[in-house]
């Protein structure tokens, strides 16, 4: 009981059990690469057994030419030429193969992460910032699988090491290992020190430099702000105090390994002294031979290294669990639904392009604060239907409820199909969607490389059909390199208007039943803006289209249109309701 007390004491900084699911995750992974990590194992008790060997045949050596022992010099000296000339070879090797498989259990388990969170329930993940996310996804999972590959090697080699130097003392001279086991209780001691201290360190470190990566992803990304207000410096003066916060907890920590390995080295001094000055007394008093000497001198070197290297193992394990546990506090979120049918009519015919969608009491809130409430409306297949209401009243929190990113606290959302199957939305219902997000929703490639996204198969012919529906060929084929023209991040060297249409384009050649349109025509020009929207409806086959818009000229399309108002939603019936509707967010605009 004590023991465990002992032990809760030392991660006080989190709880035991938070520790030992951390240890699980990683052995979890360390059982993936059992055959790594055994190689890792051997190529220590090699290098380690070479060593050792070494020591002995400089004993032989020096005993030799002293006189006490006329051993062969001859093969002593081809023994430790062997020997050191094979600790290069080992050495290459090591150096070639660990390349390779740490490189390969990194991607791997990369990847792996990549994948997790991918599937991730949206809305939790989007509560972490992207530059944490990317902090713990680049440094954390390369601590991990670094510790993965090195710590238990490197613990089974060096207390090989250990108990092997320690047995052949002990063999020569018993007085001797009792006088280097003195640092056991020593090690004990700083061990507990170590890892109540480390944890918190480890933390407070990792918090901070995710706050760092944080704060300089956001500044990249939002230069043009940052300029136009004329923030440089004050940006400038910000990283400056997020480094100061890291400098001075990196200090702290360096003060702190260096006040704990001055310690060490204190206490491995006192031995080595101590073991030195045994020797040279039994040397003296004729005991041991010049070439034991210099195996105990050498032996004692080898034993404080392994001592030195296993106590360096406590902070490494306590940062890759730390390591885990920021992993794990992501990959283990609540994975996206991904399939829920309600009512399955089995094998009879589908028109996938009649899809009629259902919300049925949908209630919403964002941490506590109701959005939308008891919203029930039901889209036919091939209408348009028109949301508004004003700024931040829940119009894109609708279509995102609609397209399964965030989950209803009540009622349901369906996919009805034609032969009545009932479906409600998750992830698996996102293929009957295509979406044209508010706000600019491009990724850095060709227009080409864009569009194919959502079609990977597209022909040039369907890619212009799509661009042209868009009104947006008009622009791409007069520059030089037409639907292979380079999109820059975030849209960059495309005006806001284009980059809506290409975006357009896009989810038209997606070719689903149900098109989501948030604002999408926000910044084209009266006319363009008629256009794409007659052509949408006639692109392919007539979809179903849901779309958000503050114009008027757009609404005057809809089959319905729906204003949302403090959280319910009501069909606007009559024309002129429409227009006082309208008029008024005009004026609240203005
Ligand atoms: N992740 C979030 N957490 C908490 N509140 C949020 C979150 N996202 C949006 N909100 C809040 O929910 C409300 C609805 O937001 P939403 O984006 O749906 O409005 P909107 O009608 O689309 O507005 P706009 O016309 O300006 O696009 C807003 O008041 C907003 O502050
Ligand atoms: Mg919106």
């Amino acid at each position: 009981m004590k023991f465990i007390n002992l032990i809760v004491h030392k991660f006080h900084a989190k709880s035991l059990e938070e520790i030992l699911l951390e240890v699980k995750w990683l052995l979890n992974y360390t059982r993936r690469y059992t055959k790594a990590i055994l190689f890792y194992v051997a190529l220590g008790f090699l290098s380690t057994g070479m060593g050792l060997i070494g020591s002995l045949a400089s004993k032989y050596l020096i005993d030799a030419v002293t006189g006490y022992d006329s051993t062969n010099i001859k093969l002593i000296v081809a023994l430790m030429i062997g020997m050191s000339l094979g600790d290069i070879v080992v050495g290459a090797a090591t150096s070639r193969i660990s390349t390779k498989i740490s490189m390969n259990v990194k991607l791997e388990i990369q990847s792996e992460v990549y994948d997790r969170i991918m599937c991730i329930d949206w809305e939790a993940v989007s509560a972490f910032h992207s530059g944490d996310l990317l902090n713990r996804f680049a440094s954390d999972v390369n601590i991990i699988s670094d510790s993965i590959l090195s710590w238990l090697p490197s613990l089974v080699t060096r207390l090989l090491q250990f108990l092997g130097t320690l047995l052949i003392i002990l063999y020569y001279d018993p007085t001797m290992a009792a006088i280097t086991l003195i640092s056991a209780p020593v090690t004990f001691f700083m061990s507990r020190f170590l890892m109540s201290r480390m944890r918190s360190y480890n933390d407070k470190m990792r918090q901070l430099s995710s706050e760092m990566m944080s704060f300089q992803e956001e500044s990249f990304q939002n230069l043009q702000i940052i300029k136009c207000f004329d923030l440089c410096s004050i940006f400038g003066q910000k990283l400056r105090e997020v480094q100061q916060r890291y400098l001075g907890f990196t200090l702290d920590y360096n003060l702190f390994s260096i006040y704990t390995s001055s310690f060490l080295s204190f206490v491995g001094m006192g031995i080595g002294l101590a073991t030195f000055g045994w020797s040279v007394f039994r040397l003296w008093s004729g005991d041991i031979t010049y070439g034991t000497m210099t195996l105990f001198l050498q032996l004692s070197g080898s034993l404080s290294a392994a001592f030195s290297s296993l106590i360096s193992l406590i902070p490494a394990a306590i940062s890759a669990t730390t390591s885990a546990g920021r992993i794990m506090a992501i990959v283990e979120l609540p994975q996206e639904t991904r399939f829920a049918h309600v009512n399955d009519k089995g094998d009879a015919e589908v028109n996938e392009d009649e899809l009629e969608l259902q919300l049925c009491n949908v209630d919403f809130s964002y941490q506590g604060r109701q959005i939308l409430k008891d919203i029930s409306v039901t889209v036919k297949p091939h209408t348009i239907t028109g949301i508004i209401g004003p700024s931040g009243v829940g119009k894109t929190t609708l279509l995102h409820i609609i397209l399964g990113l965030l989950n209803p606290g009540k009622g349901e959302v369906k996919l009805i199909h034609s032969n009545a199957s009932e479906m409600l939305v998750s992830a698996a219902a996102r293929k009957y969607f295509a979406y044209v997000p508010q706000g600019k929703s491009i990724f850095s490639g060709t227009i080409a490389d864009n569009l194919r996204l959502v079609k990977p198969d597209a022909t040039q012919e369907e890619m212009i059909a799509a661009l042209k529906a868009a009104c947006a060929y008009d622009f791409v084929q007069v520059l030089p390199e037409g639907i292979d023209t380079y999109i820059g991040e975030r849209g960059y060297n495309f005006s806001d208007g284009q980059i809506q249409r290409i975006s357009i384009a896009r989810a038209l050649l997606r070719n689903a039943p149900v098109l989501l349109l948030d604002e999408a025509t926000s910044a084209l020009d009266f006319e363009t803006e008629q256009q794409v929207l007659k052509n949408i409806m006639q692109y392919s086959t007539s979809r179903t289209c849901i779309l958000t818009s503050h114009k008027q000229s757009i609404i005057q399309m809809c089959d319905k249109v729906y204003q949302i108002n403090q959280g319910k939603l009501s069909e606007l019936v009559n024309d002129s309701l429409l227009d006082e509707v309208l008029e008024e967010e005009v004026a609240v605009a203005l």
